[in-house]
């Protein structure tokens, strides 16, 4: 018997070795972590159960029947976070840069299926060269079916995908329909054809880095949510992450110890919205003091900030945060903005996070390069989304609610449960020079008439008290109160329950 055992001690040391000791050096030399390093931080300590440690290609071309490395380059299994039980798969770089082979797609989804048998979340860690070369269209084919699943997992269980290293060609589209994607600057790259290709049909010449780097996909495609500094950072911040969202569609968010009141009053609120309805001011000072103890993961920070989204908690319950941001733009809602929020606020209603939308937008950003880029096709995104929730909406307008953003930003008229304003709110088709030019053009050239028409127009519209005439503000609230407030609608909501019409599915304007 012991014999046996010692095998299998030896077998397991083998394994983890992965592509040898030469390879871990060149991995940390580069400031990257191995495959099961990760997985140690990313998990609670002594919580990882390994799957298919021995598993191996199959390959027998170009010499591979020679050349196998159990485990494959990729390191699969599952085991918690801060006690809540999650699936994990790591590309293990040291072995075929990582590649993925019919064997190792095989691992892959076998773990997606567990995850989404038990409703767990998934979590990928990529440091990976594409299909394995070698292997050829059984490689492909082992994509196919891990995307497959990464499909029908969706809205389902929560997808996560951390881009720690190269993630190229097949590595990238994986990601691409998870739920979100975060990278490591300056040691993460994704793209679906590298610079040698780029050069090669377009005559571009482009780094890694230029071409696929983490300020690229977050800042300008906005292909990732979110990047960090160094492995652990982005481990530890992926264990924070997972802490704010549910197993699955039919969990529930999860329920954490609060020691922050949920009656809690801040005075400082109530001078928060300047004077000068054209002054800034920053919409997270208010996230900070409305959730518990500041506690804000914002998701996409880098990509169109006149609109920020995040997750927070009030009460120990996790609610999906949607706000306008006056530092950046004017808060106004552009295509980028549209498209940001759409799609977080698709992610909130899938899992039933509630929605806490924070409103002050100028409207809809005007001119030729939005509309050239689909700014109707974009905002409707947005308003789609908020339409189509059915989870608790909350919202509260500080100050502008112009036009046909005042209605998408979670309006009573399209699904809001709870409409609060501050008494500073200006719900308004649009700002009053804007009103008075058009109104009353006859009197354009008479300053003194289109200054008292301007105070008319000021002093009807740009308050919250028309809209709560008509029922459309619930109520016109003291900024101080407005944790307590939000807390109060979100439990008195946490029973809500609405029937929608049978169908396949909806037509989102994509
Ligand atoms: C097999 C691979 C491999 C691959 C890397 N390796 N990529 N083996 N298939 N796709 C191996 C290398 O041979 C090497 O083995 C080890 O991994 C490390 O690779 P290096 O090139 O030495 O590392 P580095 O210089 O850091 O470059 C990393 C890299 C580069 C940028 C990822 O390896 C690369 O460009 N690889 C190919 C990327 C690619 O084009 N993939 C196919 C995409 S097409 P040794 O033994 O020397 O350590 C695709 C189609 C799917 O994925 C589409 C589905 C929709």
């Amino acid at each position: 018997m012991k014999h046996i055992l010692d095998e299998l001690d030896q077998r397991r040391a083998n394994a983890r070795l992965g592509g040898g000791e030469k390879r871990i050096a060149a991995q940390h030399k580069r400031g990257k972590l191995t495959a099961r390093e990760r997985i140690e931080l990313l998990l609670d300590s002594g919580s990882f159960e390994e799957f298919d440690t021995f598993v191996e290609h199959r390959c027998a071309d170009f010499g591979m029947e020679a050349n196998k490395i159990p485990g494959d380059g990729v390191v699969t299994g599952w085991g918690t976070v801060n006690g809540r039980q999650v699936f994990v798969f790591a590309k293990d770089f040291t072995v075929f840069g990582g590649s993925l082979s019919e064997a190792h797609a095989a691992k892959i989804t076998k773990i997606q299926d567990m995850a989404l048998k038990t409703r767990s979340p998934i979590i990928g860690l990529f440091d990976a060269g594409g299909a394995r070369i070698q292997e050829g269209v059984a490689a492909l084919g082992g994509y196919g079916e891990v995307f497959k699943r990464n499909v029908t997992a969706s809205g389902v269980i929560p997808q996560i995908s951390l881009i720690m290293g190269p993630c190229a060609g097949g590595d990238v589209y994986s990601p691409a329909m998870t739920d979100f994607i975060f990278m490591v600057r300056d040691t993460s790259y994704m793209f679906v054809t590298g610079p040698d290709v780029v050069k090669t049909v377009t005559n571009e010449t482009v780094t890694a880095e230029e071409l696929g780097g983490a300020k690229v996909h977050t800042s300008k495609s906005s292909v990732a949510d979110g990047a960090f500094d160094n492995d652990v950072e982005a481990l530890l911040q992926m264990r924070r992450l997972i802490d704010f969202l549910p197993a699955n569609n039919q969990s529930g968010v999860p329920q954490w110890p609060s020691f922050d009141d949920g009656e809690r009053l801040d005075a400082s609120l109530d001078t928060l919205v300047p004077d000068n309805p054209n002054k800034p001011y920053d919409i997270k000072e208010l996230i900070g003091k409305v959730v518990d103890e500041g506690d804000f993961f914002e998701i996409q920070a880098a990509f169109a900030g006149n609109i920020v989204t995040g997750f927070g908690r009030v009460e120990g319950r996790t609610v999906g945060i949607v706000a306008n941001q006056p530092m950046v733009l004017a808060g106004v809602l552009d295509s980028d903005a549209s498209r940001k929020a759409a799609r977080f606020v698709r992610f909130c209603d899938a899992f039933e996070i509630p929605i806490l939308t924070l409103v002050d937008v100028p409207g809809f950003l005007p001119g030729t390069a939005q509309e050239y880029g689909g700014l109707i096709k974009h905002g409707a995104k947005l308003l789609f989304a908020y339409s189509q929730a059915t989870v608790p909406l909350v919202t509260v307008i500080t100050r502008k609610a112009f036009g046909g953003a005042y209605d998408v930003m979670a309006s009573k008229h399209v699904g809001g449960d709870v409409n609060y304003a501050w008494p500073t709110a200006q719900i308004a088709v649009m700002g009053a020079k804007g009103a008075v030019e058009i109104i009353f053009r006859a009197d354009i050239d008479d300053p003194e008439k289109i200054a008292a028409r301007t105070k008319e127009y000021e002093a009807r519209f740009l308050s919250p008290f028309v809209a709560a005439e008509r029922g459309y503000i619930d109520e016109v609230i003291a900024p101080r109160s407005t944790r307590k407030r939000i807390a109060r609608a979100l439990a008195m909501l946490r029973s809500k329950h609405v029937e929608t019409p049978a169908k396949k599915h909806d037509n989102l304007p994509l």
